[in-house]
């Protein structure tokens, strides 16, 4: 690596770090880059979440490698709402590269092209038996015929959700992103970048060799899908002579977003009284934030999307642009001139967001760095609103320092005097990455109790390269425990 190229920050995603963004870790916003040389010590509570979250780099694509699970155990004396299982397998989804990863992002940063195809989705590295590599290191799980086991999944994918299923057996939903659901039965999950989802699987089949696969859901126009498969084997054979090939399972088709939101549809939170929910039920910072993929004219170095034109993306018409030293530290330290604070909370024209003739000032984004600013405890409600401007998209849109709740969701264009009625606010699930459909809205909610500096993306890499962020600054509180820490002695310097 040469000497200018920076390098690693890492971030645990999904973990709320309460009044502590100084360890939230997303580059040029809670810190700049730890460079060769430089060490950072990151510190991480866990208050909240229970279950399955993970960490990853938070630095270009450096993600696409440079990522782990973290298992949170329930709390001392108590247990999981369900019965324990008879062991655990932590699967990982990712991709793998010919390619450095650090070149993956290609002509996609600044000048708006598309980034490096994968060449392999895997299973905890291992790309399966589908691709022409090596059958003897495919992921195997063991298992005893009879028994329960819990499976940790986690889609570390850098632009495509995926789904994944096990050949006749059945999946038993128990939790999403740290958070418990109320249990379902299902063929098959959807997993969006950025989200974790924790299934328990009872290998209850004949013995024999059952693959697990995972295949990307790509709602706009294919982008980026390869058609490719990846497997782990699911083994409960133990002893048995008759070695036969495994089974694939049936995975719906990369373009069946009915499968997709029928998934989502089912996810409840666990709501019990030793798991209780918070959910805001009045709000009094209402946001309507619209999730864009734009298409722009062009010329010369900074031109390299297809038609002689680049892409960038956006927020509310804010395409984010990264700045010179991280949000956080200037906000601390009151430096001027690094962001705005005029990031807009609703959209700037009412549209149908979702047809398919659009007004032309929402063909071109304003770019900037600008931030979203709440008032410490506020009781929010977001609305995150797809759009057709460039083509729809399903997006998955992941908050940091927070867990929300998604309390509704639908196709075409939000509707608050007819789509609120239709909110779930007893058993909504929790969530810190939500996709919104293709063509349609989310609707999540969240009390504004932990200050500083958050950001907010797409975890579609290739959208938020283009400027699929924001950043979300939470005031402090009167009191001290409700002011963000001071900042660590180690923060790096920019
Ligand atoms: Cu897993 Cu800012 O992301
Ligand atoms: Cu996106």
């Amino acid at each position: 690596m040469s000497q200018h190229q920076h390098f690693l920050i890492v971030l645990r995603h999904g973990v709320r770090q309460p009044r502590n963004p100084w360890s939230d870790g997303a580059e040029y916003i809670n810190q700049c880059p730890i460079r060769p040389g430089q060490n950072f010590t990151y510190k991480i509570q866990l208050t909240t979440e229970e279950g399955t979250v993970w960490w990853h780099a938070h630095s270009g694509w450096a993600r696409a490698t440079v990522h782990g699970m973290i298992i949170v155990y329930p709390k001392q004396g108590t247990s999981y709402p369900f019965p324990k299982p008879y062991a655990e397998v932590p699967i990982i989804l990712g991709e793998w590269w010919k390619k450095n990863v650090m070149d993956i992002p290609g002509n996609a940063n600044k000048t708006g092209g598309e980034p490096i195809l994968s060449d392999a989705y895997t299973i905890n590295g291992q790309p399966g038996d589908l691709y022409p590599c090596s059958k003897q290191e495919t992921f195997r799980i063991q298992v005893k015929p009879g028994k329960t086991y819990l499976l940790r999944i986690v889609n570390a994918v850098m632009d495509e959700n995926v789904f994944f299923s096990t050949a006749r057996h059945k999946l038993t939903l128990v939790g999403t992103d740290g958070f418990y659901t109320k249990q379902f039965q299902t063929d098959y999950i959807m997993i969006t970048p950025g989200q974790s989802i924790d299934v328990l699987l009872k290998a209850d089949q004949p013995p024999g060799l059952y693959y697990l696969a995972a295949r990307a859901y790509s709602s706009a126009f294919g982008a980026g899908f390869d058609n490719t498969t990846t497997t782990a084997i699911l083994d409960s054979q133990s002893g048995h002579s008759n070695y036969s090939s495994p089974l694939l399972p049936p995975l719906p088709p990369y373009n069946a977003t009915q499968a997709s939101t029928a998934f989502s549809r089912k996810l409840r939170s666990l709501a019990s009284k030793e798991h209780p929910i918070n959910v805001p039920l009045k709000i009094d910072t209402h946001l309507l934030l619209t999730v864009s993929v734009n298409l722009l004219n062009c010329t010369g170095k900074s031109c390299n999307g297809p038609f002689g034109k680049r892409f960038s993306a956006s927020l509310n018409n804010i395409s984010f642009v990264p700045p010179r030293m991280d949000v956080l530290q200037a906000y601390y330290y009151h430096v001027n001139g690094v962001f705005g604070t005029n990031f807009p909370k609703y959209p700037s024209d009412g549209f149908d967001y979702t047809g398919k003739n659009l007004p032309d000032n929402v063909l071109t984004p304003d770019f900037g760095t600008r931030a979203l600013v709440l008032e410490y405890n506020a009781s929010v409600e977001m609305v995150l609103q797809g759009t057709n401007v460039l083509a729809s998209d399903n997006h998955p849109m992941h908050l940091h320092g927070y867990g929300f709740y998604v309390v509704g969701w639908g196709f075409g264009n939000f509707d608050p005097e007819k789509d609120r009625l239709g909110y779930n606010l007893v058993d909504p699930p929790q969530e810190t990455t939500v996709g919104i459909p293709n063509n349609g809205w989310v609707a999540v909610r969240f009390r504004a109790d932990n200050p500083g500096v958050w950001m907010m993306h797409c975890h579609l890499e290739r959208h938020q390269t283009w400027g699929m962020s924001t950043v979300i600054l939470v005031k402090n509180g009167d009191t001290a425990e409700t002011k963000m820490l001071p900042p660590p002695h180690d923060v790096p310097s920019c």
